[in-house]
């Protein structure tokens, strides 16, 4: 590649960025270290359309980090329901502590400094560095590396240590020369991954030969661009199951705090067994068990409750649905068995507690368990009024 293509890219990304590229974006234009970060946080998993949406609601909330440090970390959970990837929540919770606590409240502006802290990886610290301080730091996400590997014809696997040096060198090496660039650089190089050089459809396919680098994309000269960059072939995920069980007793449903290690850590969810491999063909119990199953069924979710003394008190266990979720590795199959409790039986672990449904707004839910309880919400509220 030629020495006065890699000292003009900046240049001419800013100029496609001024044509084609996003702007107006509510987290655009801030030089807030703090909104950056929610910002960026929120973007990394989450489609603009609804970070749109959640984003302004999030601020909103929790205006700065010292007040976001300052509240208890379900507050947060249950602010971020719905965005998925919960880990990104507790750790913003932690992060702000972090800064709160060991930088008196201030971002550092250094990239190396903000990759110690909590759920900041490398590029993500280099776009809080180039956004909010106009730091001459680089990217280097999904997109950017699709950007690189095809402008440079990179046919190696990316996820090789050296290849990852390699990018981060070009990254290093394409940065424009003033640090006020900085930011309209490292959003023009988001966007021109994210619209334009966008790995199924990219604008050079089109044949309208717009893509301001076609000429020197050495992918494109070489008629390569779907092959780059090369794709590894994935394992399929593996698949669980597990029974769930909605048990009810009027307005209130029994939920459990999930661990804060684990999937859907620190939120509320229904009480579960344990999740076995899903054969191809499981062994299902029927849609409304016998009493003994039911009785199992009930003592593999609730492990170490008297759980003889809480079944006589239960209606039969009904088989409600089966919800299936993905999650990045692996899926799950959920089977739902409803019941409703005479009482609010008093269980001995702490993290089983009785949840007013209509207070259902103040808890952290995994998605489609939220879905699943508004949906008993609404037909309690439609049963009120008939
Ligand atoms: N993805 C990550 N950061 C982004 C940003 N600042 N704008 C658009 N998409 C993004």
């Amino acid at each position: 590649m030629s020495k006065s293509f890699l000292d003009q890219f900046a240049d001419r990304l800013i100029a496609w960025h001024q044509r084609d590229g996003r702007h107006g974006l509510p987290w655009q234009g801030h030089r807030d270290p703090y909104a950056v970060w929610v910002s960026e946080i929120m973007l990394q998993q989450t489609q603009v359309a609804t970070v749109l949406e959640r984003y302004p609601r999030f601020m909103k909330r929790f205006p700065t980090v010292k007040k976001l440090a300052a509240v208890n970390i379900d507050e947060v959970l249950a602010e971020w329901a719905g965005l998925g990837y919960y880990s990104r929540a507790r750790n913003l919770h932690a992060c702000a502590k972090q800064v709160v606590e060991e930088f008196d409240g201030h971002f550092p502006k250094d990239p190396l400094l903000l990759e110690k802290l909590k759920g900041i990886g490398r590029s993500t610290a280099g776009a809080i560095a180039a956004f909010a301080f106009e730091e001459h730091a680089p990217i280097l996400d999904a997109n950017v590396k699709r950007i690189l590997a095809r402008l440079f014809a990179i046919d190696k696997a990316l996820q090789e240590k050296a290849v990852t040096d390699e990018l981060w060198a070009l990254a290093k090496r394409l940065l424009p020369k003033s640090a006020k660039s900085m930011p309209t650089y490292t959003q023009a190089l988001m966007d021109f991954g994210a619209t334009w050089c966008t790995a199924r459809k990219p604008v050079c396919i089109s044949g309208q030969q717009r893509c301001p680098f076609e000429k020197n994309c050495q992918a494109n000269l070489n008629d390569q661009v779907l092959l780059l960059p090369k794709k590894i072939s994935k394992a399929k995920s593996p698949e669980f199951i597990c029974n769930m069980v909605l048990l009810r007793h009027g307005d209130f449903v029994l939920l459990q705090k999930r661990p804060p290690k684990a999937i859907w850590g620190g939120l509320w969810s229904l009480p579960e067994s344990e999740w076995i491999a899903r054969q191809p063909v499981n062994l299902k119990l029927s849609h409304s068990p016998s009493k003994t199953s039911s009785l199992n069924l009930l003592t593999t979710v609730l492990t170490g409750e008297n759980v003889k003394d809480l079944f006589k008190q239960c209606s039969p266990l009904l088989h409600k649905e089966e919800i299936r979720h993905v999650f990045t590795h692996r899926r799950l199959w959920m089977q739902i068995w409803e019941s409703h409790s005479q009482e609010r039986y008093c269980f001995v672990d702490p993290t089983l507690q009785w949840i007013d449904l209509r207070k259902l707004g103040q808890y952290g839910l995994p998605q489609p368990i939220k879905l699943l309880l508004q949906g008993l919400s609404l037909a309690r509220d439609v049963g009120t009024k008939s």
